[in-house]
């Protein structure tokens, strides 16, 4: 092992302490003085916090492997295998999981069905959408701004986008929340497993009828579209069908909510930027990337070496673990100036919130449309954002940076 390693210094190591929770741009901006690529003897893997250093193992799948069902990570999900086969059987079809050849070719299918044209069909009803939950929070001391906004726009956006009938949007919702627990919690506790299993099987049970009733009967939705997206003669099959929308409401539905949350959160702590918004509503694009950029809803996300190799100087062994942390990647001065302030207009932004390389994300021109017209409404109708909540509790997970309730009031003026 290199000498530079988190043992250097024990407060570097705990990657859930309440700094590393709570404070991450001062916890992680020791990990990269210290060095972009860390070794951590608790975690037992790399973390990588350099601007350069994520952006270049995001764009490596080549050695860098994202299978969840190989490889370091693998072991839990092959021991339940033969215990939860629906559960594992359609996570293991997820294709933010696998590698190329296997991840181009669905990717390939996925891109034909999820168009930035089919997208932007969607603003009108997005704007409608988010006008119906802004008005009741006028004039309100005290608004539960994730139970009120945040949550309910990205599920209601991606359930109509996918096809799902309003009156079960809630109820898919809650079994992909379920899943969430195996995905994303870890330890020997296997309730997660048994609760994860129940909710695939309810997923699989509802979506199976509407998929097939979209072959026979082709409707203007997304399920559909994946139903008939082709390449060279190859289609999805049904369980990837399946697959694929639970990976959608799954993957679109807590980071849109919780970027929300930051935003506001970010505006509250930079008021003047609130009010260069509302001076300038045409800066909703950028104000969005800046979003992602100062704090987004992904803190960090996992690979795995597929063969040894040297990465900005360290040694980098077949099977090491590696955690691409592109929440402090967003505040590498060597990469942003000014990174620890917010600034709306901020452009060129290259920050590393959807990813980089084959696995960018899909749904990002979604999510940015859901922001951007959010923000344009907000700032249009009230004059000033205001957290209320004294102290903000944040989730204790390396992955996910999500606040856990937030009450704001929006002033009038
Ligand atoms: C602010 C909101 C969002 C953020 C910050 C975000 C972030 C990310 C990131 C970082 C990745 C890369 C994963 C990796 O490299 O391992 C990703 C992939 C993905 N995202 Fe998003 N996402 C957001 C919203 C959405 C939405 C609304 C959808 C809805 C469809 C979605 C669907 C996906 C899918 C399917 C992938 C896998 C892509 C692939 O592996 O090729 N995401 N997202």
């Amino acid at each position: 092992m290199d000498a530079i390693d988190t043992a250097q210094d024990p407060t570097l190591d705990d990657l859930l302490s309440d700094e590393a929770i709570n404070r991450p741009f001062d916890y992680y901006r020791r990990l990269r003085d210290t060095h972009p690529v860390l070794w951590n003897a608790r975690w037992n893997g790399w973390i990588v916090t350099g601007y350069d250093a994520v952006v270049a193992g995001y764009r490596d799948a080549e050695r860098l492997s994202s299978d969840r069902f190989t490889g370091p990570f693998g072991a839990e999900m092959r021991a339940s295998e033969t215990k939860y086969t629906q559960l594992i059987g359609f996570l293991s079809r997820f294709f933010v999981w696998k590698d190329p050849p296997y991840h181009t070719r669905m990717r390939m299918l996925v891109n034909k069905a999820f168009t930035p044209k089919s997208v932007e069909l969607l603003r009108p009803r997005v704007r409608a959408l988010v006008r119906d939950l802004g008005e009741p929070l006028r004039g309100r001391e005290d608004v539960d701004f994730m139970s009120e906004f945040a949550f309910t726009l990205p599920v209601v956006v991606i359930a109509e986008f996918l096809g799902i009938p309003p009156e079960a949007r809630f109820e898919v919702r809650d079994w992909s929340n379920d899943l969430g627990g195996v995905v994303f919690t870890g330890g020997a506790d296997d309730s997660r497993f048994v609760k994860g299993e129940a909710a695939m099987g309810k997923l699989v049970d509802f979506l199976r009828p509407i998929i097939r009733d979209r072959l026979r009967a082709p409707k203007d939705d997304l399920i559909t579209r994946l139903c008939q997206a082709e390449e060279n003669g190859v289609r999805l099959d049904e369980e990837d069908i399946i697959a694929n929308t639970v990976l959608m409401v799954f993957a679109g539905h807590e980071t849109t909510m919780n970027l929300l949350a930051s935003g506001m959160i970010a505006f509250d702590r930079f008021p003047d930027q609130w009010q260069r918004l509302r001076q300038d509503p045409s800066l909703a694009r950028t104000a969005t990337e800046e979003m992602l950029r100062y704090d987004g809803p992904i803190k960090g996300l996992g690979r795995w070496a597929k063969v040894p190799f040297e990465f900005f100087g360290r040694e980098i062994r077949q099977g090491d673990r590696m955690l691409l942390m592109q929440h402090a990647a967003n505040h590498d001065p060597a990469a942003f100036e000014n990174p620890d302030g917010f600034d709306i207009a901020r452009w060129p932004n290259r920050h590393a919130g959807f990813g980089q390389g084959v696995h960018t994300c899909l749904g990002a021109p979604l999510a940015r449309l859901e922001v951007q017209e959010a923000l344009t409404w907000l700032a249009a109708n009230f004059g000033r954002v205001e957290v209320l909540d004294k102290e903000l509790r944040y989730a204790r997970t390396v992955v996910a940076r999500a606040v856990e309730g937030l009450h704001v009031r929006f002033h009038d003026t």
